[in-house]
C-alpha cells in the first residue's frame, strides 16, 4: 500500500485480537511497529511476530486511561526519538449491562478506556504530528457508535464519543497535514473480548456471534485482519484525500 513502508505506527492495545492483526498488517507493509498494551506478556509475543517480519518492533507495558502511564510508555518507546507517523488507538473494552442497572464502576471504567484513553494518547501524539506537518490517526470505534443497543449503554456511548472526537478533530488539524478517521467494526470474531461476550451472550440464554451471520448481508462475521486492511488503507496515502470518515466495516451489518 502507496505510503506505509518506513513509517513508524503506534497501536494501542495492539498485542491482541484485532489490534495485534492490524500490527501484522502494518508490519507487513513494511511499517515499524510500537506496541502500548495493558498486558505485557501478549505484547511481547506479538513484538515478537513483528520481528519475525524483519521490521522494528518494541513494545511498552501501560494503561491508556492513565495519562502518567501514556507519558511513561511513550517516553519508553520514542527512547531512540523517532516520531509516530501512524497512531491506532486500538485499546477498548466493553462491559455489558443496561443504562438503569450497569454498575457505576463498569460504566466509569469503560468510559476511562476508550473514551479517555483515546483523547490521552492523542493529546500525546498528535501535536508532534502537527508540528512536523504529517501523519494519520485511525480510531476503532463500533457499528455501536452509530446505534445504541440493549445492554450495551456504556459501550455505545463511548464509542459514538470516539466518532465525535475523530469527526472533532479532523479539521482542527487537517490544514497542517493530519488526517483522523475512525473504522466502526461489526461483529468481528477471533479476539479475547468476542470469546468474553460470546461466553456472557451463552449464560444469557442469547445467541453467539458466529451464530448471527444469517443477518448479515456478507453471510459471515467478520476477522480482525478484514477490519486490519480497512484501518491499513485509512493510515496509508491512497487515502490522501480521506480524512473525518468513520468507515463501517461490518459485512453491511449496519449501514450508514
Ligand atoms: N471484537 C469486535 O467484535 C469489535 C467490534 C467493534 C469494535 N471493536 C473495537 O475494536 C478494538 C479492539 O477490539 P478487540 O476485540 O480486539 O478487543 P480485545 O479485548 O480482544 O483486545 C484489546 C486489546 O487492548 C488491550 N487493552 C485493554 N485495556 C487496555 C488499557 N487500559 N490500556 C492499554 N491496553 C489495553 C488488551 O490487553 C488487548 O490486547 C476495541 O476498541 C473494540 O471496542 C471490536
Amino acid at each position: 500500500m502507496e505510503g506505509l513502508a518506513g513509517k513508524r505506527a503506534l497501536i494501542t492495545g495492539g498485542a491482541a485480537g484485532i489490534g495485534r492483526a492490524i500490527a501484522l498488517k502494518l508490519a507487513r507493509e513494511g511499517c515499524d511497529i510500537a506496541l502500548f498494551d495493558i498486558d505485557a506478556g501478549a505484547a511481547e509475543k506479538t513484538a515478537a511476530e513483528i520481528s519475525a517480519l524483519r521490521r522494528d518492533a518494541k513494545a511498552a507495558t501501560g494503561d491508556v486511561s492513565d495519562m502518567a502511564s501514556v507519558r511513561a510508555a511513550l517516553a519508553q518507546l520514542t527512547a531512540n526519538g523517532a516520531p509516530f507517523d501512524i497512531l491506532v488507538n486500538n485499546a477498548g473494552i466493553a462491559r455489558l449491562g443496561s443504562l438503569l442497572t450497569i454498575s457505576d464502576k463498569d460504566w466509569r471504567d469503560t468510559f476511562a478506556v476508550n473514551v479517555d484513553g483515546v483523547f490521552n494518547v492523542t493529546r500525546a501524539v498528535v501535536p508532534g504530528m502537527v508540528e512536523r506537518r504529517r501523519g494519520a490517526v485511525v480510531n476503532l470505534a463500533s457499528w455501536l457508535g452509530r446505534r445504541g443497543h440493549p445492554a450495551f449503554s456504556a459501550y455505545a456511548a463511548t464509542k459514538f464519543a470516539v466518532v465525535g472526537m475523530t469527526q472533532s478533530l479532523a479539521p482542527e488539524v487537517a490544514p497542517s497535514g493530519v488526517r483522523v478517521n475512525a473504522v466502526c467494526p461489526g461483529l468481528i470474531g477471533g479476539t479475547p473480548m468476542r470469546d468474553a461476550l460470546d461466553a456472557t451472550s451463552e449464560a444469557a440464554g442469547l445467541p453467539r456471534a458466529a451464530e448471527r451471520a444469517k443477518s448479515i448481508p456478507i453471510g459471515r462475521i467478520g476477522t480482525p485482519e478484514d477490519v486490519a486492511k480497512v484501518v491499513a488503507f485509512l493510515a496509508s496515502d491512497e487515502a490522501a484525500y480521506v480524512t473525518g470518515a468513520a468507515y463501517d466495516v461490518a459485512g453491511g451489518l449496519w449501514m450508514t
